[in-house]
């Protein structure tokens, strides 16, 4: 199977972790036998030093014509004062238009070995698996009725959704339940927003459709609360691109780092997969950075691109394999003795377990 994967590493960290993720690829394609291609291209501020532009088009052809698309990070204070047009965000925004995926799949997962890394209590967050679903092209972030008044004196954004931008991310947030423990809470603000209450409308019509889903629906800031007091209440969490961003970060807490979320970005013509972690540039260059979230994000897209799920599986089986045996980056070295690994050392080891698991497939078919 020829499969071409175009590869944004972007800004800060971007570049170390995402080493990191292709190291785990090559890997799995090798045991495998796939062919899978790598074509790195500029993106973010360091596409706009070289290119003039965060998003070029070269790159944007680049990730049109491939079958996924894996990122790092974009950003760096030394991009923030220029024009919105210029700024590597807008890049990132500006490419996930492109590609045409509204649904962000974001898993929160409380890995038992690293449960005292979160600040949260161990007995609070220990066996706690989320999936935030966001809806990623749509809401404050996209609508074109934005601005400052000339003399900057005031400022807008407008928030708008129609029916058919939340029905189908609706649907995936559902379809996404009926993988998992069947419950969804979709969160929004219908108290106060009227994009809120036509939110509660869609889902609650596009439930119909789900009748072994068990919806419910919360106001974001009760939401926000209950995701740190009680987390494994929550299955699937389903809403809109703002609440979702916050709420992703927010949920990381639960997993001791920001540096373990992975994303998966489908629905589009082509899927995107990068960390939700930032381009971090106070540690970046250090290989210190926790390539995990880069790693997991790998794992999606072998499952939501490659359809390979056996091997997205054994890649999330060998995340938990190096943290039960103790492996940490400096974020998960909290109170713990073991030697602290670089960014390129934890790859290492979630290759050689990933290695490891093919092997003793391959031995056991062999027999
Ligand atoms: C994220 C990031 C982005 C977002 C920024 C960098 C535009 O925070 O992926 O969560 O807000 O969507
Ligand atoms: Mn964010």
């Amino acid at each position: 199977m020829k499969f071409k994967i175009t590869v944004l590493s972007g800004d800060g960290i971007g570049p170390e972790v995402t080493a990191e993720a292709v190291r785990v690829l090559r890997i799995m394609a090798e045991f495998c036998g796939y062919d899978f291609r790598f074509q790195e291209k500029p993106f973010g501020g360091a596409a706009y030093k070289a290119h003039g532009s965060p998003f070029p088009r070269p790159t944007l052809e680049a990730c049109l014509e491939s079958d996924a698309v894996l990122l790092g990070a974009v950003g760096a204070p030394e991009f923030d004062r220029l024009p919105r047009q210029h700024r590597p965000e807008t890049g990132l925004l500006q490419l996930r238009t492109a590609l045409g995926g509204y649904a962000n799949l974001r898993p929160v997962i409380s890995y038992k070995p690293i449960a005292d890394c979160s600040p949260l209590q161990s007995s609070v967050v220990d066996g706690a698996n989320i999936l935030v679903v966001r809806e990623l092209l749509g809401g404050l972030y996209f609508d074109e009725r934005r601005g400052f008044e000339p003399d900057h004196s005031r400022a807008f954004n407008t928030m708008s959704y129609s029916v058919g931008e939340i029905e189908r991310i609706a649907h995936v947030g559902f379809q996404e339940a009926r993988r998992r423990r069947r419950k969804l809470t979709s969160v929004d603000k219908a108290n106060v927003l009227e994009t809120s209450q036509l939110w509660r409308e869609v889902v609650g019509r596009v439930a119909a459709e789900y009748p072994d889903v068990k919806l419910d629906h919360m106001y974001v800031d009760a939401c926000a609360m209950h995701l740190v007091s009680d987390p494994r209440r929550f299955d699937v969490i389903l809403t809109e691109n703002l609440f979702g961003d916050i709420l992703s970060d927010e949920s990381a807490v639960i997993t001791g780092s920001l540096g373990m979320l992975a994303s998966a970005t489908i629905g589009g013509t082509v899927n995107l997969y990068e960390p939700v972690h930032g381009s971090a540039p106070d540690i970046a260059g250090r290989s210190i950075a926790n390539p995990l979230g880069a790693i997991g994000s790998a794992a999606l897209l072998l499952r939501y691109s490659a359809h390979m799920e056996q091997e997205a599986q054994d890649i999330e089986c060998a995340i938990r394999c190096v943290l039960d045996a103790g492996y940490r980056t400096a974020d998960l070295a909290r109170g713990h003795s073991r030697a602290v690994v670089t960014t390129s050392e934890m790859g290492a080891q979630v290759e050689k377990v990933v290695a490891d698991i093919l092997d003793s497939r391959h031995a056991y078919h062999a027999v």
